[in-house]
């Protein structure tokens, strides 16, 4: 099929890869010239494991441009991936969403067109994009009832860092349509992935347990609500874990056992249980905060996913907290940061905890040293007035420190050598704030190790 991708961030450049890789033809379309130009000669945007080998194998079939009026005629589907960013209030911003819709619209092509909303949009969007590619359709002549296309909500569950694993091999597939053509294009299109039939790239091996995807088709409102119920849920989850630990620290127990005792029962599960210093990233604060918006908009409070946001934001604090608790004086202390991303596996800075926390602890009058395996660059750019003093290695940031955080649990920081970073730092001290690091290994090795809950 011919397809149109609007906008090169995590959603749309991933899935447009896996798209042209599953053999559809592909245009994905970015207002930047600067970013197409890159994309273009093989650069990709930003850090994600095997994107580049994606893009490489679909080569044939991929084609970027900042053109509307190259992608749009032709598409069969168009999908709408550009960002959403959080706005004032908690409502996100949806100017990209609907400059989008309007040049949809300006060159929709004469054939019936899908186009999917497939950033995380508030509720209602569909509706709503529709009538921006009517508008457009009829202002550049187009008929009265507009060109023959429908809008569909096809939203995307991509975690960073294992994005291209997550679309060739999803939980499920969600469809929302308010007509059966319009599901039937889209069930033509994923057909590769809900029935699995594609040749598996070498570098991404089929998971064993994965046979088929499920699909779940149902109606647009149903599709834009389950993406936001599913990302509260999930960040209710880290927060109830966090709120527990804070009473495990308090009782002597173990937040690690607590959480594995609790997941392993099957109505519970083990994933998003790890406890530790709270979500960051793109996704859950703002979709949190948009979830509660939309509800407010009804007359509805929802305390339990506005407590979840308050438990996230003080994990953070506790992190300047127990350092205080530890060193008593935080004025002149050296603090290393071992990890700037919100999570291991992107050079994403978006919500950060690492930032947060930097900042808490330059107003408080310490010195911050920190290192990253992929963000540093990024953070260079994003937060040039950021005092943090970037460091090559882990090594070069424990050097005279008097405590060390472990903020992001990238791999190689539980494989360091310890020994020597305790005896480099002015006062061996870590917080290991995602709960990956081995206790007995670093005691051994002269540390005093704590985590957020004990
Ligand atoms: C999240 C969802 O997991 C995706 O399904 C969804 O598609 C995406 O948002 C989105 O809406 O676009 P992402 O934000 O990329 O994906 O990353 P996650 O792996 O969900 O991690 C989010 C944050 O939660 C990270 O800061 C991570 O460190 C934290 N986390 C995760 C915990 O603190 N504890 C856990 O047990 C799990």
């Amino acid at each position: 099929m011919n397809v149109a991708i609007l906008g090169t961030g995590y959603v749309g450049l991933t899935t447009g890869a896996c798209l042209a890789y599953l053999g559809h033809q592909v245009y994905c379309v970015d207002a930047d010239p600067k970013k197409i130009e890159a994309l273009e000669r093989g650069e990709m945007p930003f850090f994600e494991p095997h994107l580049a080998d994606v893009v490489a194998d679909a080569k044939e079939n991929l084609r970027f441009t900042t053109e509307y009026a190259q992608a749009i005629p032709a598409a069969q589907v168009i999908f709408i991936a550009v960002g959403t960013p959080p706005g004032p209030g908690g409502a996100p911003d949806l100017r990209y969403l609907e400059a989008a819709a309007r040049g949809i619209g300006e060159y929709l092509g004469p054939h019936f067109t899908v186009i999917v909303n497939k950033s995380t949009v508030p509720i209602g969007s569909g509706n709503w994009v529709d009538s921006l590619v009517r508008d457009a359709f009829q202002k550049r002549g187009g008929s009265r009832a507009g060109g023959s296309f429908a809008v569909a909500s096809n939203p995307e569950f991509l975690r960073e860092g294992s994005a291209l694993g997550d679309t060739l091999y999803p939980d499920r597939v969600v469809v929302g349509a308010d007509e059966e053509p319009t599901a039937e294009v889209l069930y033509t299109l994923y057909r590769p992935i809900l029935e699995q039939t594609f040749t598996a790239p070498a570098y991404l091996p089929r998971p064993e347990a994965i046979e088929a995807a499920p699909l779940i088709s149902t109606d647009l409102a149903s599709a834009e609500l389950i993406k936001y119920a599913a990302n509260a849920f999930l960040s209710l989850k880290i927060s109830y874990i966090n709120e527990i630990g804070l009473l495990a620290e308090k009782v002597g127990a173990d937040i690690a056992q607590v959480a594995k005792g609790m997941g392993l029962d099957a109505r519970i599960g083990t994933r998003f249980l790890q406890a530790g210093i709270g979500w960051g990233g793109s996704c859950f604060g703002k979709d949190t905060a948009a979830l509660v918006a939309t509800a407010a908009e009804y007359g509805l409070h929802m305390p339990i996913v506005m407590a979840a946001r308050e438990v996230n934001k003080k994990q953070r604090e506790r992190v300047v907290d127990k350092l205080l608790g530890e060193l008593k004086i935080l004025k002149g202390r050296t603090i290393g940061l071992l990890g700037l991303a919100f999570k291991p596996n992107t050079d994403d800075l978006r919500d950060a905890p690492a930032v947060d926390i930097a900042k808490r602890l330059i107003e408080r009058g310490a010195r911050v040293k920190a290192h990253d395996p992929v963000a540093m660059d990024r953070f260079r750019q994003e937060h040039s007035n950021c005092e943090v003093l970037l460091c090559a290695s882990a090594e070069e940031v424990a050097e005279g420190c008097d405590a060390l955080v472990l903020v992001t649990e990238w791999p190689e920081y539980r494989e360091l050598d310890w020994e020597s970073l305790a005896k480099s730092m002015r006062s061996a001290f870590v917080l290991d704030g995602r709960l990956v690091l081995d206790r007995t290994r670093l005691s051994r090795a002269g540390f005093r190790v704590s985590g957020l809950a004990g």
